[in-house]
């Protein structure tokens, strides 16, 4: 017994030896093996306690259990230890080396240009609003005095939306649904006829062509005065080309008040260009015809870029006094209220502010060209 008993402290001491020796985690490991492993000499004298008489083996057992605990613990202080050493920089670290920069993105060239312009109808106390891009035909077309028959309609060819079923999708809405909500007839094929009638507005759904739509969304839930602007996406069925796109974007704006006048359409138009722009612009105020507007106007518009473009005026936007049949539209007394409104292409501004030949390196996303800006 006493000799078992002395292979203990010299077995132990040897393996706290080895282990302390170890230089990685590899030798501790070894170390391991060769002293607790299934073959290790301490796992070989735990087996051999088997073989002590009855009164023996409890304290044998005791001694080697205690040897197994510091064994166990000095390994696991050597694991932490040598786990450190491996992960502590294999070379010095020079602290004088500049750190690694994150570079700052950048608001998009069509996203600048859109707050400059909102921050400036703000000093004036318009207020942003928004509307759906996917509308129906009656808020995009109809209610701005566009039946479907109007020729004007042809310059605003969209995408339609096959609609899932009659009560299906609404477009959402700033507020109340249209004053006369109309249900699609079915014609003899089964397909839906949505033509639009005096007393059955149509509901087919489409991809809004212009921001005008949301004039008659605030107007339907808002009782006058008005003084907003929406900037927002627009759809139209084009082919890209330098200056065209299917998606675009515009700015409307409108103002309905008592006793408005051209003299404030022409004088705020001025006033938010000259802000944009700079004030060697000039802008130019040509008759046009607009189904939602009367008198209604084309904005040219002049600079220096412009002419460097090749031009002496570019056409920027419409405009006009908000016809009376749009106010009967949304229930305002033509009589006692005027107002106007105007809209504008966001991207055609933004050409025009940096000098940019293509509308499609707007949509391209390529840093090269938005990290100018
Ligand atoms: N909606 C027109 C367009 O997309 C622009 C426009 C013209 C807006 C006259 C207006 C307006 O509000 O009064 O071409």
């Amino acid at each position: 017994m006493s000799s078992f008993l002395d292979q203990i402290e010299p077995l132990k001491q040897a393996a706290l030896a080895e282990m302390k020796a170890a230089f990685d985690l590899a030798a501790l490991e070894q170390a391991k093996f060769n002293s607790l492993g299934v073959h290790g000499k301490f796992t070989a004298l735990l087996k051999q306690v088997g073989t002590l008489t009855k009164e023996e083996r409890p304290s044998a057992g005791k001694l080697i259990n205690l040897a197994k605990t510091e064994l166990e613990a000095a390994l696991t202080e050597k694991r932490a230890e040598l786990e450190l050493k491996a992960a502590l920089p294999k070379e010095p670290t020079d602290f004088t080396l500049p750190g690694r920069r994150r570079h700052l993105g950048k608001l998009h060239p069509l996203t600048q240009v859109t707050e400059d312009i909102v921050r400036i109808f703000r000093k004036l106390g318009f207020v942003v609003a928004d509307g759906p891009e996917i509308e129906d035909e009656y808020h995009c077309f109809d209610a701005l005095n566009t039946p479907s028959d109007h020729p004007a309609r042809d310059t605003q060819d969209t995408f339609y939306l096959a609609q899932p079923s009659r009560a299906g999708f609404q477009p959402a809405s700033p507020g109340v649904s249209p004053a006369n909500p109309s249900e699609a007839r079915t014609t003899s094929e089964g397909r839906q006829d949505a033509r639009p009638t005096r007393a059955q507005p149509s509901q087919r759904l489409l991809l809004r062509t212009h921001t005008s739509s949301v004039q008659i969304r605030v107007m339907e839930t808002q009782a006058p005065p008005i003084r907003i602007i929406v900037p927002g996406r627009t759809y139209r069925r084009d082919n890209a080309d330098a200056t065209h796109n299917p998606t675009f974007q515009q700015i409307e704006g409108l103002y309905v008040d008592k006793n408005v006048t051209v003299g404030d359409l022409k004088g705020t138009v001025e006033f938010v260009f000259k802000e944009l722009l700079g004030d060697e612009v000039k802008l130019r105020f040509r008759p046009h015809y607009f189904s939602y507007t009367e008198p209604s106007f084309e904005i040219d518009f002049s600079s220096s870029l412009v002419r460097k473009m090749g031009k002496d005026w570019l056409e920027i936007a419409g405009c006009g006094m908000v016809h009376p049949q749009v106010f009967e539209n949304v229930g305002y007394d033509p009589e006692a209220w005027t107002g106007w409104a105007f809209g504008f292409g966001i991207e055609r501004i933004a050409m025009i502010r940096y000098g940019i030949n293509d509308i499609r390196l707007f949509y391209e996303n390529d840093l090269r060209f938005l990290k100018q800006f």
